[in-house]
């Protein structure tokens, strides 16, 4: 029989920087009432000006290599889950493999917005059972505070910074990743994006002066597909594990709205305890939502050896997946 692939390693970084709901309220027309009241969000963390999302992952990939006890040269395979990459090219893979010395590894970018760690740990764990890579680092980092709009109130309270990582290789003990269900509705791709700056719309200073650069979002339409997506492919992929909903002990949802995570956790029978939530700390981090929250549950003993863990993202794209496994360190 194969062995299982799980988690060997994780680790995580936010920036320093803390802005409040209070200090927005200083620099545009909204108020902490109406941030913590339809989203949940108390504060988010910003990266300095010369800080890019690889400076961000190379934190969380380092702390994930030393507590999976590896070097970056055991490393051979490397994805980058991101939206805010450095660069339209090369990757942010490529940019982490030269910055931690990851000198064995192959390296590419994941473009699957808030559900790329989903996306990108799926990913890792099809190299490793095809055998076309043993240790896969996967790294979720954003700095999204460099592309929002902050003069869009309706989308520059919502997100924040950070970086998540985690190592993925064969486990001797317990079932590791158990299962993944992946998709994705192209028909949703300008509900929430970025329209200049690629080849459909080039730069050139109109796309700078009309802020095309920025991130654009309609965010009921996106409300309501994240309410129901993240129930649907939640119960798909714990059929699939051959679990029930009353098997998980911890469900740890992409941190963007509290009122869709509730909901979520409420159509599902879910009691709150068993909900990891920290998104008022951090706001939305996108591919870093999941990983840094997953690295906070196990460091402060939310999650335990031996739990059953249901991970949930959902995003542009329009793109959404679960992951169900067996917490086994
Ligand atoms: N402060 C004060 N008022 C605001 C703000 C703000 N920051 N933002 C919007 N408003 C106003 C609106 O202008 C509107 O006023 P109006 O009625 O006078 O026009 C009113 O508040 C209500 O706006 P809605 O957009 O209807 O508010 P809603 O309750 O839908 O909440 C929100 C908006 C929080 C954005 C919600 O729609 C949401 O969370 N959507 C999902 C977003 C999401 O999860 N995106 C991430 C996906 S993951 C990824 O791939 C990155």
């Amino acid at each position: 029989m194969s062995k299982a692939i799980g988690i060997v390693g994780i680790g995580s970084y936010v920036p320093d920087r803390i802005v409040t709901n209070y200090d927005l309220e200083k620099i545009m027309d909204t108020s902490n009432d109406w941030i913590l009241e339809r989203t949940g969000i108390e504060r988010r963390r910003v990266a300095d000006k010369d800080t890019a999302s690889s400076d961000l992952g190379v934190k969380a990939a380092e702390a994930a290599l030393a507590d999976a006890g590896l070097s970056a040269e055991d490393i051979d395979l490397i994805i980058t889950a991101t939206l805010s990459p450095d660069m339209i090219f090369p990757s942010t893979a490529c940019v982490i493999q030269e910055k931690i010395g990851a000198v064995n590894a192959a390296a590419f970018d994941l473009s699957a917005a808030c559900t790329g760690f989903i996306y990108a740990i799926t990913t890792a764990k099809a190299f490793i059972a095809s055998g076309d890579a043993k240790k896969v680092l996967v790294i979720g980092t954003e700095a999204i505070s460099k592309i929002l709009n902050w003069e869009d109130r309706k989308t520059a309270v919502l997100f924040g910074d950070g970086a998540g990582a985690v190592v993925l290789a064969e486990t001797e003990e317990g079932k590791g990743i158990i299962t993944s269900v992946l998709g994705s509705d192209g028909t949703g791709n300008q509900l929430l994006y970025i329209p200049a700056g690629g080849t459909r719309m080039p730069a050139s200073y109109e796309t700078v002066d009309r802020k095309g650069h920025t991130i654009v979002m309609d965010g009921s339409e996106v409300f309501k597909f994240a309410s129901r997506k993240m129930v649907e492919v939640s119960e798909e992929a714990v059929n699939k594990s051959g679990l029930t909903l009353q098997d998980i002990d911890c469900f740890l949802p992409h941190q963007a709205n509290l009122r869709i995570i509730k909901n979520a956790a409420k159509r599902m029978g879910i009691p709150l305890e068993k909900v990891y939530i920290n998104l008022h700390e951090y706001g939305n981090m996108s591919a870093a939502s999941i990983p840094v929250a997953l690295d906070e549950a196990v460091k402060n003993g939310h999650i335990k050896k031996g739990d059953i863990i249901l991970m949930v993202g959902f995003g542009a794209g329009l793109t959404w997946g679960a992951t169900v496994l067996e917490w086994n360190r």
